[in-house]
């Protein structure tokens, strides 16, 4: 297999993860991949063909016979842009369930190693330094206060904090809770808790630190 860097960029619900990896990647060149929107799309592909969030082996089956692709900031399933309907309430309820699935994660984990070969990659997840790339070039695990990813997703969605608070403190149990790839910090990774930065700090330093790191 050919060498390659890999960033991995773990971290919860609100760190900030998605925006600061997109942009960590555009600053270095290096190809992006959203992890999450893998799951999203599998969550989005059984609500719409009626696949209960209890059925284990559908969902598997479902996620080996998925079409998804990832190109730039876009989710294809087969032709379909589901770009945005994957950031839709509906499917952000349903994912955790299905990303909790075994058989769904072996084959989205299979996947994400062999996307882009050759190429480096930031990845972002909840399980990339410890499963899907343990011997990743650099880790990091972002975090924030629960309060602060409530108050960012709520501004970004329009809701009222509280309500998006109870989502972020359930989803995170549920992600750090199951026994397939709990959402953990890599050992390794290192730990930024983004609390009371501003997205442009955070990018600024993780750029900073892996351009240092890698000419080492
Ligand atoms: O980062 P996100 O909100 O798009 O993630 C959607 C869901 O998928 C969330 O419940 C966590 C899960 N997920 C995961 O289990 N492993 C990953 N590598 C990425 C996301």
């Amino acid at each position: 297999m050919t060498e390659r860097t890999v960033i991995a960029i773990d971290g919860p619900a609100g760190s900030g993860k998605s925006t600061v990896a997109r942009r960590v990647a555009a600053h270095l060149g290096y190809r992006y991949l959203d992890t999450g929107a893998m799951y999203r799309a599998i969550a989005l592909l059984a609500l719409r063909q009626g696949v209960p969030l209890s059925d284990e082996r559908a969902l598997s089956a479902l996620a080996r016979e998925a079409r998804i692709r990832l190109d730039g900031d876009r989710v294809f399933l087969g032709e379909d842009d589901v770009t945005a309907e994957i950031r839709g309430r509906e499917v952000t309820r349903s994912v955790s369930p299905v990303a909790t699935v075994s058989g769904v994660r072996r084959t989205v984990v299979e996947r994400q190693r062999v996307a882009w070969p050759g190429e480096a990659l930031v990845v972002e997840g909840r399980d990339i330094g410890s499963v899907v790339f343990p011997d990743a070039t650099l880790k990091v695990y972002l975090t924030a206060s629960p309060l602060a990813r409530a108050r960012r997703r709520a501004r970004q969605d329009g809701r009222p904090v509280r309500e998006v608070l109870a989502e972020i403190l359930e989803r995170d149990a549920r992600d750090e809770g199951r026994r397939d790839s709990p959402l953990c910090r890599a050992e390794g990774a290192l730990v930024l808790d983004t609390t009371g930065l501003s997205i442009d700090r955070v990018v600024a330093m993780l750029v900073r630190w892996i351009r240092g790191a890698l000419a080492e």
